[in-house]
């Protein structure tokens, strides 16, 4: 069975990212999926220390909650990274989960699986070119190249984003595409 992965980075409980997600999993699931959702602030996880330990390891030497994270990111069929912009970039306890990856990307890992990222912003013309560029990087260096893009600008309050009809629609479709394996 294909086991779906998602990660949200907002803190913000029922939050925008989060309905995304809830939305992209449920219909995950429907078409037969299993599913893990990782809410990133909810895990007690350091930053990156750049010791380097990991350079010939590829483990990390820091024990905190990544060790779970670095088993489902490994297990997993398919990832769906969920954020809100914040000045630019993700938030940064997902910036975190990111850095920690360093490990999984001294491993240079296949490019086998699939993956796809969903940005929320307030603003209705923000530029979402640096927060691609980042999770994209992310992605690719834990093996889940992203396949598709789910971009919502101008949704500011928490769990507005249930009102663009458009968005739920493709976290929907999405959830079922990564479904199929
Ligand atoms: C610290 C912080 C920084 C933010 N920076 C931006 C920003 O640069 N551009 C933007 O459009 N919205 C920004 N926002 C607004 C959020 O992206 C927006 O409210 C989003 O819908 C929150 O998603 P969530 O409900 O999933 O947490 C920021 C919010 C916070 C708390």
């Amino acid at each position: 069975m294909v086991l779906v992965l998602g990660i949200n980075g907002s803190p913000r409980k029922d939050g925008n990212s989060g309905t995304l997600l809830d939305e992209a999993l449920r219909s995950a699931s429907e078409c037969g999926a299993d599913i893990i959702r990782i809410d990133v602030s909810d895990l007690d996880i350091s930053g990156c220390r750049s010791c380097w330990a990991c350079e010939e390891s590829g483990l990390c030497v820091v024990d905190d909650d990544m060790t779970k994270v670095y088993e489902v990111l490994l297990r997993a069929d398919a990832l769906i990274v969920v954020s809100p912009v914040y000045f630019s970039g993700p938030t940064s306890q997902l910036k975190q989960l990111i850095d920690r990856c360093n490990c999984l990307w001294n491993r240079k890992l296949p490019s086998a699986k699939k993956g796809a990222l969903m940005v929320v912003a307030a603003d209705p013309e923000q530029n979402f070119r640096p927060i691609i560029a980042e999770l994209r990087s992310f992605m690719n260096s834990v093996g889940h190249p992203c396949h598709e893009e789910l971009l919502v600008p101008g949704v500011f309050r928490k769990g507005e984003v249930v009102a663009d009809r458009n968005a739920m629609r493709m976290a929907m479709e999405i959830g079922a595409r990564l479904a199929s394996g």
